[in-house]
């Protein structure tokens, strides 16, 4: 962990309170001077430090660009697990993350994006990803299951999202099954996990989950083509940093992903869901049929009851749902 991180998270447990020089130096075994030269550095930042010659330094805010030091100062200790880049541009951090995996990088390889020019949605579609007002971050999962599971990684990701998205907004976030994340009635996330096999073993090789958080409104609004449906966490209000939302994101993902075949996060899934009860349409090819989204099982598979009586269990390869009169 760097200094400036260490800095950050112990300025993080102090926050609106004034924390010494001198404690700042022992917790972090170095020299006052180092303390404060990374303040400075912090300060340098964009970080809005008070400092007292008699108190110390109180932190006041922090900048909302999520460069590694300030991620990896929200993620505290856990943060030496991971290797995080932020990238000014990408052209999709999913691409990104399997350039690196291809070179040989660890699980916990994490690729942000302050912006995307070519993100990737789901099924072919493109993930609408403007500078500044969104996370967009892959991670690099090398997971010792087979293929099939790899709809775990993406359920586990959406939940630890939305757990995340309600610790900083204190605002409810719904699943809309099996990746979309919904606040007051919009989608403001989308997952997309995409994974690579090994021929040779018979297994995965690796798998990269990207998710991208709409935090803010862009300044023009989104594009006429989105704005029904989608929306983002604060909308036009004051918003959480970038760096700690991701932060959140990726400390919640690996505690539910270490767990990941007991599959325990699929019980807060099902709570989360955004349909469970509701009419919704079952789009599966070109075909759409209404029908009442009943329950989702152990494998993250959902029971409908179409019109005419009859029920079926939808895996999310082979169909897309749509809320009833709800954009999405
Ligand atoms: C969807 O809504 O269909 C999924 C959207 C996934 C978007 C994220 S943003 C970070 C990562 N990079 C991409 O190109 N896509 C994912």
């Amino acid at each position: 962990m760097s200094i400036r991180s260490e800095l950050i998270t112990e300025l993080l447990k102090n926050k609106g309170d004034y924390i010494s020089g001198e404690a700042l130096s022992k917790k972090m075994f170095c020299s006052r001077n180092a303390v404060w030269k990374a303040v400075n550095s912090l300060k340098a930042g964009g970080f809005e430090i008070k400092s007292s010659t008699k108190l110390g330094y109180k932190l006041m805010s922090v900048p909302d660009i999520p460069d590694e030091d300030t991620v990896k100062g929200f993620l505290g200790a856990f943060g030496d697990t991971v290797d995080i880049t932020v990238l000014d541009t990408a052209a999709s951090t999913n691409d990104s993350v399997k350039e690196l995996a291809a070179q040989g990088a660890k699980e916990g390889t994490v690729v942000i994006a302050l912006n995307q020019t070519m993100g990737k949605g789901r099924l072919g579609r493109s993930f609408y990803s403007p500078r500044n007002t969104g996370v967009y971050l892959s991670i690099l999962l090398r997971p010792d299951i087979p293929l099939s599971e790899c709809l775990m990684i993406t359920s586990a990701a959406a939940v630890a999202t939305a757990q995340a998205i309600e610790a900083v907004s204190y605002k409810k976030a719904l699943i809309k099954w099996v990746n979309d994340i919904y606040v007051d009635g919009k989608k403001v996330c989308g997952i997309l996990t995409e994974a690579s096999t090994d021929i040779e073993v018979g297994g995965l090789s690796y798998a990269v989950v990207g998710i991208g958080v709409n935090i803010s409104d862009p300044p023009g609004g989104f594009p006429d083509e989105l704005k029904d449906k989608v929306g983002s966490v604060f909308g036009k209000g004051p918003a959480v940093s970038r760096a700690e939302l991701s932060a959140e994101i990726i400390r919640r993902f690996f505690a539910l992903y270490k767990n990941l075949p007991n599959r325990d996060f699929l019980k807060e899934y099902a709570d989360r869901s955004l349909i469970i009860g509701k009419q919704i349409s079952v789009i599966n090819g070109g075909e759409s049929r209404e029908a009442t989204a009943l329950e989702i099982d152990k494998n993250c598979r959902l029971k409908v009851r179409f019109l005419d009586g009859s029920e079926k269990w939808l895996s999310s390869g082979e169909v897309s749902v749509k809320p009833v009169n709800m954009k999405g």
